[in-house]
């Protein structure tokens, strides 16, 4: 499934292929994209899956947790990254409050992501009453992706961001939940920061795959949040992450290289300029000296 696509392999993956791998036992990769261009990077890479995550809302928007992500926003950021991915399977995260309320609205909302923004499938977080939603998207023919263990939407009704599932009763509602997902039809369950035994019993109960983070190299495959994996946020990060890349500082180096050449007058150089004949010079000085309006025949030059 990591095989890099050529243009042979540009057919977009099924969920049959995606059931499959868990079958055959090969790791499914998945990593999340908020645009264009970081869509382009992990389809050029490979990846099998890729979330436009509502953790968008704190890496490419500001914010400081998940739940402000609207509808709107997160249509844009999938749009974008649907336009980027021709091989890997899009999943976009419905908001918080875009499904919690109601099948319809879980519905409606669902539907725009497919429709509007050419996602492949959509993720929704929590069980409970969240199943019936699963089932009313499922029933639709709505590719749903579960989301157990951790929930940011909901992390402040969890005590905060914190591991799920380490106590014995905690991890046998997890092991529930997880199985009420698939049964009501979710294809795919992401497991945040859960013990990694408890995702491990989870994963070879489940006919599904499981998609991890912070849970262990059990799962059938795993998910790391884009910035985090190259380095481009700030802060402390979660322990779970492994950071592949320093890109962050690397872009603040460039970016004050260029600013020190603009002040220092390195740049631009003759190199990034365009050229003007001598004799349109010529002509421009007179006209400018004698007055002269702009005539009908001027042209621009092409870039
Ligand atoms: O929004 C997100 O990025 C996610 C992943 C962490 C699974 O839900």
């Amino acid at each position: 499934m990591t095989t890099p696509p050529g243009p042979e392999a540009a057919r977009r993956l099924t969920l049959q292929e995606i059931a499959q791998a868990k079958h055959d036992g090969r790791p499914l990769v998945m990593v999340t994209a908020y645009d264009f261009p970081s869509g382009r990077i992990a389809e050029r890479a490979g990846v099998d899956l890729v979330l436009v995550g509502d953790s968008g809302a704190m890496t490419v928007l500001g914010h400081s947790s998940t739940v402000p992500a609207t509808m709107e926003e997160m249509l844009m950021l999938t749009a974008a990254v649907s336009r980027a991915c021709r091989r890997a399977l899009v999943i976009a995260d419905l908001p918080f409050m875009s499904y919690q309320v109601s099948d319809e609205d879980a519905l409606r909302a669902a539907g725009r992501f497919l429709k509007e923004a050419a996602a492949q499938a959509v993720k929704l977080e929590g069980a409970g009453p969240m199943l019936a939603r699963i089932r009313a998207l499922a029933g639709a023919g709505i590719p749903v992706v579960a989301h157990l263990g951790l929930t940011p939407q909901t992390a402040t009704s969890q005590g905060g961001y914190r591991a799920q599932g380490k106590t014995a009763q905690a991890a046998l509602r997890l092991l529930h939940d997880a199985h009420a997902a698939e049964a009501a039809g979710a294809f795919l369950l992401v497991l945040e920061a859960v013990p990694a035994p408890v995702a491990e019993r989870i994963t070879r109960e489940l006919r599904i795959p499981t998609i991890g983070i912070g849970a262990g190299a059990g799962c059938d495959g795993q998910v790391l949040v884009f910035h985090d994996l190259l380095g481009l946020g700030e802060g402390p990060l979660p322990r779970f992450v492994e950071q592949y890349a320093a890109l962050g500082d690397e872009a603040v180096q460039a970016v004050t290289r260029y600013a020190d050449d603009v002040r220092e007058q390195r740049f631009p150089q003759e190199r990034h300029t365009y050229a003007i004949s001598e004799e349109e010079l010529e002509h421009f000085q007179r006209l400018v000296e004698a007055g002269s309006p702009v005539g009908a025949d001027d042209e621009d030059g092409v870039l």
